[in-house]
C-alpha cells in the first residue's frame, strides 16, 4: 500500500517540519506518517483542515457529534465546571453533583422505569466491557455463576477493549487477538433461531448475555430485518439471558428516537451508550442498568458489590459536558429533527442504488446510512473503497469506509437539506469518477 491510498488534505510543506509521533489508529503508519489530514476546528456539519479547507462531515466525526461542531456552550459548560471541580473520583463513598445530575437525567430518557446508570470514562468500548462484567455479576449475585457465556453477532463492532474486540464480528478487527476473552460466541447477525440453537446447544444454564446493536453501525449500517429484534428479544427472554442493547452509536438521538430501544420496544437489560452522550465534547459513556439487573446491588441489605470502576468514571467534568449536550439537543428538539430528516436522507441517496458501481444503499433509519460499493467493482478493483474515499474528501466531503465494503453517512443532526444533497451530488461524481 502507497500513501496514494489516503489522499491529501491541504498538501504540507514537509520541510524542516518534525518527525510525525502521531500513531494513528486503524491506519499503516508506513505509508500514512507524512500525509495525515490535521483537522483544526469545526462549525456546524463542516470541519477545516490547517490548510484553511472546508469539509462537510458527513461522519459526525465517528458517529458522535450530533449537536455538531463548535459549540461554544459545551466549552462553557466544561470550563465552568473545571473552575470548581475539575475531576474527582468516585470509587467507595466519593460522588459529585454533575454526576448524580447526568444519571438521574439519563433515567428519566431511558424506557427502563426504576434504571440505574454506571458513567464510564473511555466511550463505548469501556462501556461495552462495562456491561459485560456487569451481566456476569449479575448472576452470580444470584447463585448461578456457571451463566458465564457471552454471545455476539457477524458484522457487529462493540468496540476495541478486551471484552468488545472479542463479541466483534468483523473478522479483521478481531482475528488476530482471539482467544481472547473466553466463553464468547457469535452468531449470523440476521438469524434468529440460530441465537436460540446457540443458546440451546451451549445450556442455557451457562449463557450470561446476548450483546446486540439495534442498527449494525461500524459493520456496514445494517437495519433490522423485519422482526428480528422482537425475536431475538423473546428468545432471551424466554431462555433466561440478558439483553444488552449496544446503542453507541444509537443512543440519544441518532435513530430519531432518544434510544433505539425505545424506537424497536426492545425493553432491554442493559443499555450501553457513549458517543451521543456528550456529542463528543467529552469522552465518556453510560451502562443503563434495568431495575432487575440492578436490584440484587442495591436491595436493602444486599452485601454484592460490583468490583469495577476506572479512574475516570463519572468524571464531573465530562458529566456537565454531557448534560449541557442533552440540554442543547432537547432545546433545539434534535431528536425530532433527526426523525424528520430520515426520509430526506433516504430520499436523497436512493439513486445512487442505481450506479453501476452501487450494490445496495442502506438508509431509513434516523441518520444512518452507507453506499455499498458493488461487489464485482471490489472483486475487479480492489482498491476500489479506498480511492473513492479519498476522491470524495478531494470533493470536499469526509466519509470511510467500513468493514472494507460501503460507505459510512451518519452526519451531525444540524445538517441542512442543502449539505445532505451535496453528499449523494459528491458520491455520485466519486463514483461516476471511478466508472471511468
Ligand atoms: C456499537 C458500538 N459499540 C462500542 C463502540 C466502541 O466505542 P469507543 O470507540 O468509543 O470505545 C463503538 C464504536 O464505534 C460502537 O459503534
Amino acid at each position: 500500500m502507497g500513501s496514494e491510498q489516503w489522499g491529501t488534505g491541504t498538501p504540507k510543506d514537509q520541510a524542516g517540519a518534525a518527525a510525525p509521533a502521531l500513531w494513528n489508529a486503524f491506519a499503516n503508519m508506513s505509508s500514512l506518517a507524512g500525509h495525515a489530514v490535521t483537522i483544526v476546528r469545526g462549525a456546524g456539519s463542516t470541519v477545516f483542515d490547517d490548510g484553511g479547507r472546508p469539509y462537510l462531515d458527513a461522519l459526525a466525526s465517528l458517529w458522535y457529534c450530533n449537536v455538531g461542531h463548535g459549540r461554544a456552550e459545551l466549552a462553557d459548560a466544561a470550563a465552568t465546571q473545571m473552575r470548581q471541580l475539575a475531576a474527582y473520583q468516585t470509587f467507595e463513598p466519593f460522588s459529585n453533583q454533575p454526576a448524580e445530575a447526568l444519571a438521574r437525567r439519563i433515567v428519566d430518557l431511558a424506557p427502563l422505569p426504576g434504571a440505574k446508570v454506571f458513567l464510564t470514562p473511555g466511550g463505548g468500548s469501556d462501556a461495552v466491557d462495562t456491561a459485560a462484567k456487569l451481566a456476569r455479576s449479575y448472576w452470580r449475585a444470584l447463585g448461578q455463576e456457571s451463566k458465564q457465556i457471552t454471545i455476539g453477532r457477524s458484522h457487529a463492532y462493540h468496540g476495541m477493549n478486551a471484552y468488545g474486540t472479542s463479541l466483534g464480528g468483523i473478522p479483521a478487527n478481531t482475528d488476530p487477538f482471539v482467544p481472547l476473552v473466553s466463553h464468547v460466541e457469535h452468531v449470523a447477525w440476521d438469524d434468529a433461531p440460530a441465537l436460540e440453537k446457540a443458546i440451546e446447544t451451549a445450556g442455557a444454564g451457562r449463557v450470561a448475555a446476548f450483546f446486540c446493536e439495534p442498527v449494525i453501525g461500524a459493520g456496514g449500517v445494517y437495519p433490522p430485518p423485519e422482526g428480528y429484534l422482537a425475536s431475538v428479544r423473546e428468545i432471551c427472554r424466554r431462555h433466561d439471558v440478558l439483553f444488552i442493547a449496544d446503542e453507541v452509536i444509537t443512543g440519544f438521538g441518532r435513530t430519531g428516537a432518544w434510544l433505539a430501544s425505545e424506537r424497536f420496544a426492545l425493553d432491554p437489560d442493559l443499555i450501553t451508550t457513549a458517543k451521543g452522550l456528550s456529542s463528543g465534547y467529552a469522552p465518556i459513556g453510560a451502562v443503563i442498568a434495568s431495575a432487575r439487573v440492578a436490584e440484587p446491588f442495591w436491595r436493602p441489605g444486599s452485601t454484592e458489590i460490583f468490583r469495577h470502576g476506572y479512574t475516570y468514571s463519572a468524571h464531573p467534568t465530562a458529566c456537565a459536558v454531557a448534560s449541557a449536550n442533552l440540554d442543547l439537543i432537547e432545546r433545539e428538539h434534535l431528536v425530532a429533527r433527526v426523525a424528520e430528516l430520515e426520509p430526506v436522507l433516504a430520499r436523497t441517496l436512493a439513486p445512487l442504488a442505481g450506479h453501476e458501481l452501487v450494490g445496495e444503499v442502506r438508509a431509513g433509519t434516523g441518520l444512518l446510512a452507507a453506499v455499498e460499493i458493488a461487489g464485482s467493482a471490489r472483486a475487479a478493483d480492489p482498491g476500489i473503497g479506498p480511492r473513492l474515499v479519498a476522491d470524495i474528501r478531494e470533493r470536499g466531503v469526509i466519509t470511510r469506509l467500513l468493514r472494507g465494503i460501503a460507505l459510512q453517512i451518519s452526519p451531525p443532526f444540524v445538517i441542512t437539506e442543502a449539505e445532505i444533497a451535496r453528499i449523494a451530488e459528491v458520491f455520485t461524481a466519486a463514483f461516476d469518477a471511478a466508472a471511468r
